[in-house]
């Protein structure tokens, strides 16, 4: 499913494995000790190769991991893609401890970033509703509206967002909240 923006930008819904799919920039879904994981994360640090772990080692070294909210920058290995942007995702509890906030901030972090990189076309995963136990359908709300709002501002460079999702559920869900949007 696409939404339509203007000047041609495109929010697109797919189902399918992140690591497949090219693009300029693809989202990670990492912890805030940027060690690597299992779900996302871990297929993407199988797909990319040990490159991504020691840009990664450099930055822990530097900055000691990464806040919940932000994101931090590292190339791809052999992904189809130059950038993987490791957003870091709340844990849910309950929707009343910020988590709203921190995960929109994900959103605009890594598209703030692709600004910065010249990255024309990025692929999010479903942060937080995985491990992180965000429900779908909250998350899919919040993804929606921020990268709507980000392909609504004439002056981004982003001409394509691609929500990849990794199952026909996830993608049902959030198709059934992209055709609520006015
Ligand atoms: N492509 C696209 N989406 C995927 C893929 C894939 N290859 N693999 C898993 N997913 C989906 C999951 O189905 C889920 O909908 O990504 C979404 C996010 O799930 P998680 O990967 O569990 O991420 P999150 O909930 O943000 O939890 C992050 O999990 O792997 C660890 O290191 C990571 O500690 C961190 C935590």
């Amino acid at each position: 499913m696409d939404l339509d923006f203007p000047h041609g930008k495109k929010l697109r819904l797919v189902v399918g494995d992140i690591t497949k799919i090219r693009v300029d920039a693809i989202v990670n879904a990492a912890n805030s000790g940027l060690h690597g994981g299992g779900g996302v994360d871990g297929a993407i640090h199988r797909a990319g190769g040990p490159t991504l772990m020691r840009e990664l080692d450099v930055i822990r070294a530097a900055q000691g991991g990464c806040p919940t909210g932000s994101a931090v920058v590292t190339t791809a290995g052999a992904l189809p893609a130059k950038f993987v942007f490791h957003a870091v995702g709340p844990i849910y509890r309950d929707g009343s401890h910020g988590e709203p906030d921190e995960l929109a901030s994900c959103y605009r972090t890594c598209l703030e970033l692709a600004e910065q990189h010249g990255v024309r076309i990025i692929s999010f995963p479903a942060i937080s509703t995985g491990v992180y136990g965000y429900p779908v359908e909250e998350a899919a709300g919040i993804a929606l509206d921020t990268v709507a709002k980000h392909l609504e501002n004439p002056a981004s460079g982003v001409h394509e967002v691609l929500l990849v999702l990794f199952d026909q559920g996830s993608y049902e869900v959030h198709s059934k909240m992209a055709a609520r949007r006015p």
